[in-house]
């Protein structure tokens, strides 16, 4: 296993190219199980969630080359229809393949993904959907059977939740409605870049939709769809991570490029309140820090506003922020599992219900520290960034499945980081 072991201090300065978004390509390789024939995706992260994926498209017996940035998966009319536990309780995205395999085949069994590190992750609101398209779903021996047989036919499915609307839900409504008979429509749907990304691969494989980006898709189904040619968005998360490490240390400079500005408005809004001098061009982002930072407050909600995947990041630098911040957590109200290794290095932050109240202090020093899920992983390396002396983040295997050699493109910028392995 790895550890990642930095000396805190370094300014940053360059500039970082940001990689395709995990969230993105997950969901796109599981509905190229949906083309008859090959789709070519290109722009594909080195993630350990993408070899993840690979496999488990490779178990349902679609053929998979996978050669660096590109990616090519033919799938055919002879998919298996079963998604194992060991293959999905290893990464939540597997419950992708729900909607492509019950559209294409009929039939589908999913072992259920259970929940995580960052809270409890229900699937309800998935199979609230595909029950609306007309599947009948049971639940048994901790796998969901959904079969549809008479073929899904399109709905009205509203998709809210308590919290706004779910992704992984929107994508496999989407998904399974582009192949059912007539037309569906996704009230309350989430409109993430990552399902509009999903949506016009859909779009140029031959379905037909309209909205998405909305929080209204309308999807007309079409009888069959064919192998294209796609390139995934920037990761705004990855991006996110690397505009916060260019405000950790007084005098950073960091251009982050090769990314979607306006994916990034609301980060780009608490920066600029915390006094980050931050200029634009249509695929980059400088970040400049000059003088102290100010407190900010953040609350997480569904796109546009202020994402759950880039709050840990976020309470790292309200961490060396004179004054008190507060973070709301609205997504996952226990995803601060972070917070008690922030603690250990220092921080003084104290958790009330589902926020996080942040004491800013002037130094964090540097610790031995656990990484417990991605994000919160990436929160820890960038504490590090700032701390006196030298801090090691262990179990980093979380951070490898959605940061692409996150340790070579701080390095390049100037920071003292390098990946050991852990002595046993
Ligand atoms: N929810 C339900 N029922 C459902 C589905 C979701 O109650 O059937 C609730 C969840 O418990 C949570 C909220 O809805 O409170 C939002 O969950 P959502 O379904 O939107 O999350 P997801 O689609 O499973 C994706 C990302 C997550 C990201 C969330 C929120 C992928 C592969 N994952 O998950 O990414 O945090 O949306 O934006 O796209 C990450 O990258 O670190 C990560 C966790």
């Amino acid at each position: 296993m790895d550890k990642i072991v930095i000396k805190g201090g370094k300014k940053l300065k360059g500039e970082v190219l940001i990689s395709g978004a995990k969230n993105a390509v997950l969901p796109i390789m599981a509905a190229a199980l949906l083309a008859d024939g090959t789709s070519e995706i290109q722009n594909i992260p080195s993630l350990r969630d993408v070899v993840t994926m690979v496999r488990l498209l490779r178990f349902l017996g679609a053929r998979v080359n996978h050669a660096g940035p590109t990616i090519e998966i033919q799938s055919n009319n002879h998919l298996k229809s079963i998604a194992p536990y060991n293959l999905v309780s290893t990464m939540r995205a597997s419950v992708c393949v729900l909607g492509p395999l019950l559209g294409r085949l009929g039939y589908v069994e999913l072992s259920l993904p259970g929940g995580c590190i960052i809270g409890s992750r229900p699937i309800d609101l998935h199979l609230k959907g595909l029950e609306t398209l007309g599947a009948e779903i049971t639940i048994e021996h901790g796998y969901v059977k959904a079969r549809a047989k008479r073929g899904l036919r399109g709905a009205d499915v509203y998709l809210g939740g308590s919290y706004g609307s779910s992704v992984l839900a929107t994508a496999n409504v989407m998904m399974a409605a582009v192949l059912a008979r007539g037309t569906t429509r996704i009230e309350s749907a989430a409109c993430e870049p990552e399902l509009v990304d999903l949506a016009e691969f859909l779009i140029k494989m031959g379905a037909k939709i309209s909205g998405h980006g909305s929080h209204l898709i309308e999807i007309q189904g079409v009888d069959r769809l064919h192998g294209i040619s796609h390139s995934i968005i920037p990761d705004r998360i990855e991006a996110g991570t690397f505009m916060v490490a260019g405000a950790m240390n007084r005098g950073s400079d960091v251009l982050v490029r090769n990314c979607v500005p306006e994916h990034s408005h609301a980060l780009l809004d608490k920066l600029r309140q915390a006094g980050i001098i931050i200029n634009k061009t249509k695929d980059s982002i400088r970040i400049r820090r000059n003088g102290l930072l100010r407190p900010t407050d953040v609350t997480t909600l569904p796109y546009p506003s202020f994402p759950t995947d880039l709050q840990a990041q976020m309470m790292a630098l309200m961490a060396v922020t004179p004054g008190i911040s507060v973070i709301t957590e609205k997504i996952y109200p226990d995803r601060f599992i972070h917070v008690s290794e922030l603690n250990r290095m220092g921080s003084k932050i104290f958790l009330e219900g589902s926020s996080a109240i942040v004491h800013g202090v002037k130094h964090l020093s540097g610790a031995p520290v656990m990484a417990s899920d991605l994000r919160a992983s990436a929160a820890l390396v960038l504490a590090g960034l700032v701390a006196e002396g030298v801090t090691e983040v262990h179990r980093v295997y979380h951070l490898d499945r959605g940061y692409e050699r996150i340790e070579e493109k701080l390095s390049a910028l100037g920071a003292s980081i390098k990946r050991e392995k852990e002595k046993n």
